[in-house]
């Protein structure tokens, strides 16, 4: 792509595979977060110190980039700053804000979580986790940018649950999925005209490894716009 490409909590687990597989298609990279520590090994990749709760350490790093993965860890405090809602719902408009300043479109990646449409989930008792991170799913889907919400289902960091890859749509199952695998997505839905426009959950299954990602966004139902963009 042209412009940088940002990844907020590119230090993480799932950030930093999808960091290092951009590098490795030849992107340009920044790596947003609180802290430095981590990123070291990947010095082609240009850190900025940010807090999607502090929306002024978000401007430069976002500006002009061509597309923006939002990979943060909630808090969970029932309210103020360790809350889920600060981080997935509050610090995801403060993301938009700063990415589509002067009239911007980048593509914009959001990892969630499999149960956000389960409010029953014991997952939502930890300050309101699931409902917080629906509505700052809301927030990117009727943001009128080309995106991506992948919800991925419990995280591993290898393929405890079969190494195909299935997706979904729903918010009805339950099950694994390998870091890898998140991070495949996200950089394929970038990449791919079927991968924008859609929301969807990932598992592993049993059955072969080869991801035939065009494929499987193209099989998926696309986001509808919401109410007040029609
Ligand atoms: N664990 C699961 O089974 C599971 C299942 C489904 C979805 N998920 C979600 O998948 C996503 C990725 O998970 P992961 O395992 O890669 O998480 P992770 O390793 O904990 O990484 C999360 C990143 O968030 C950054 N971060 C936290 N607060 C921030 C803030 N206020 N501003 C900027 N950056 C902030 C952290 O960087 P700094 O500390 O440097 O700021 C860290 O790099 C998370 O949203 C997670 O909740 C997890």
């Amino acid at each position: 792509m042209d412009s940088p490409i940002a990844v907020i909590g590119g230090n993480g687990r799932v950030g930093r595979l999808v960091v290092e597989k951009l590098l490795a298609r030849g992107e340009r990279v920044r790596v947003l977060g609180r802290s430095e520590r981590g990123s070291r090994h990947r010095s082609e990749a240009e850190f900025f110190r940010a807090d999607v709760r502090e929306p002024a350490t978000l401007t430069a790093p976002l500006a002009g980039c061509s597309a923006v993965v939002y990979s943060v860890e909630p808090g969970t405090s029932d309210s103020g700053s360790d809350s889920p809602r600060a981080t997935m719902y509050q610090g995801v408009l403060n993301a938009l804000e700063a990415a589509t300043a002067g009239g911007a479109r980048p593509h914009f990646a959001l990892v969630s979580q499999i149960y956000v449409t389960r409010p029953e989930n014991s997952m939502n008792s930890y300050g309101r986790l699931l409902d917080w991170r629906l509505a700052g799913e809301d927030a990117v889907r009727a943001a009128g940018l080309p995106h991506t919400v992948v919800r991925p289902s419990w995280l591993t960091d290898r393929h405890a649950a079969g190494s195909a890859v299935r997706l979904e749509q729903g918010d009805t199952g339950d099950g694994k999925i390998c870091r890898d695998d998140v991070a495949e997505a996200i950089v394929n839905a970038l990449y791919l005209p079927a991968g924008a426009g859609i929301t969807f959950e990932i598992y592993n299954g049993s059955g072969s490894a080869g991801t035939d990602w065009s494929r499987l966004f193209g099989g998926l139902r696309r986001d509808e716009a919401p109410a007040a963009a029609r």
